[in-house]
């Protein structure tokens, strides 16, 4: 089975912030949003990635590398204009073969792995069914699926009709990003139409499979989904995948500090006087010093947290926070400074990028 990821489309909202304009790439818990599906897809046991790139290609590119991190090997396949996620079966027909594979979207992420998901549809393929399915799709219940793909699925479980992004949904069951195939698919996407806004919907082209008497078996989701190209996506993915995270100290914490709960200080971390309580994760050669820092937290690389409390945030690479008791929701992004001048006349003093947004007392 092979894997194709697709990281193409259009970039992140939070460029101002994160400094990356792959939204793929937004990091959750210091972890870009896109390695996750890729350490799925390598403990699946996929070893064969394609991964669609568009405007974002030399990000992207840069940060996987030929995927041999994960022990993958990756190809690359460009797609010149976002036309849509059939579109993107389509220029890979070439890497993809006559094999079946998964397909994950770049923005989205799941509790659930792929291992025992792609071990049923072998499995589905592999029995006595007179009919075995030639496509697997994940559902998930939500409280507005006029956003997703959405799936009406009969009483006797089989998937009757989808449709893609409706102003009148027939179920409350999205599509997640995360879909199997087998050659089939090819000739689906060949044959379908643009959308409406233009694009080639996947959700047509298995929506072609039904119509053509082919088999789409559907599994309900266990656990929680994100799809993080959706709104205030940062905070909450960032708090669910620190939920998962295993404790682990690699830093240096001093006898004055505390650590509570689930907690990773990566290597040349430093924990001075202070008091950490998870779920948390510290970055490399990221110091905090005389300070709080509260459950569901990230700080990336190279910070500095002096003399501060801060809760529920994300402060990405190389920023400083120094003498500001009760940050918390905040993302703060990358060389931020936050701190006390002591100045007169008093005042906030700002500079704020494109978006930003303050709360203040
Ligand atoms: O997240 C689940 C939803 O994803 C499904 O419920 C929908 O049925 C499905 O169409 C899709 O909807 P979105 O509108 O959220 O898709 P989006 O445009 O955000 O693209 C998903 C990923 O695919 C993202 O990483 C960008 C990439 N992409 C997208 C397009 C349109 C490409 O690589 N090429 C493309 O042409």
């Amino acid at each position: 089975m092979k894997g194709l990821i697709l990281a193409g489309g259009a970039g992140t909202r939070l460029r101002p912030i994160t400094h990356t304009s792959a939204k793929q790439l937004v990091p959750v818990a210091n972890k870009p949003i896109l390695f996750y599906g890729l350490e799925d897809m390598a403990s699946a046991g996929i070893v064969d990635i394609g991964i669609i790139v568009g405007d974002t290609r030399d990000e992207i590119m840069a940060a996987v590398g030929d995927g041999s991190r994960w022990g993958v090997r990756v190809t690359y396949i460009p797609q010149d204009a976002p036309l849509g996620l059939a579109h993107c079966v389509l220029i890979a027909q070439e890497f993809l073969g006559n094999d079946d594979f998964v397909m994950y979207l770049g923005d989205n992420l799941l509790q659930q792995g792929l291992t025992e998901f792609t071990e049923r549809f072998a499995a589905a393929r592999a029995g006595d069914s007179p009919q075995p399915p030639s496509a697997q799709i994940l559902l998930a219940h939500v409280a507005d699926p006029r956003q997703f793909g959405v799936a009406e699925v009969a009483p006797d479980g089989g998937v009757v009709r989808l449709v893609e992004k409706p102003a009148d949904p027939p179920s409350d069951l999205a599509l997640v990003g995360v879909y199997l195939f087998d050659a089939t698919i090819h000739e689906a996407v060949r044959s379908i139409a643009p959308s409406a806004r233009g694009e080639l919907e996947i959700t047509d082209a298995i929506q072609w499979l039904l119509d053509h008497g082919h088999r789409v078996r559907h599994e309900v989701l266990r656990g929680w989904w994100l799809d993080t190209g959706k709104k205030d996506p940062l905070l909450e993915s960032n708090r669910r995948i620190l939920e998962t995270i295993d404790a682990r100290i690699d830093g240096k914490v001093d006898e004055l500090s505390t650590i509570e709960g689930r907690v990773v200080i990566e290597s040349g971390a430093e924990i001075i006087s202070s008091r950490i309580r998870g779920p948390v994760i510290i970055g490399e050669n990221t110091r905090v010093v005389n300070s709080y820092v509260g459950p569901f937290t990230s700080i990336a690389s190279g910070c500095e947290i002096r003399d501060s409390e801060l809760d529920h945030s994300v402060v990405l690479d190389e920023s400083r926070i120094c003498g500001i008791a009760g940050i918390a929701d905040s993302l703060i992004g990358r060389w931020v400074e936050v701190s006390r001048s002591g100045r007169r006349p008093r005042g906030v003093r700002l500079m704020l990028g494109d978006h930003s947004n303050v709360d203040l007392e």
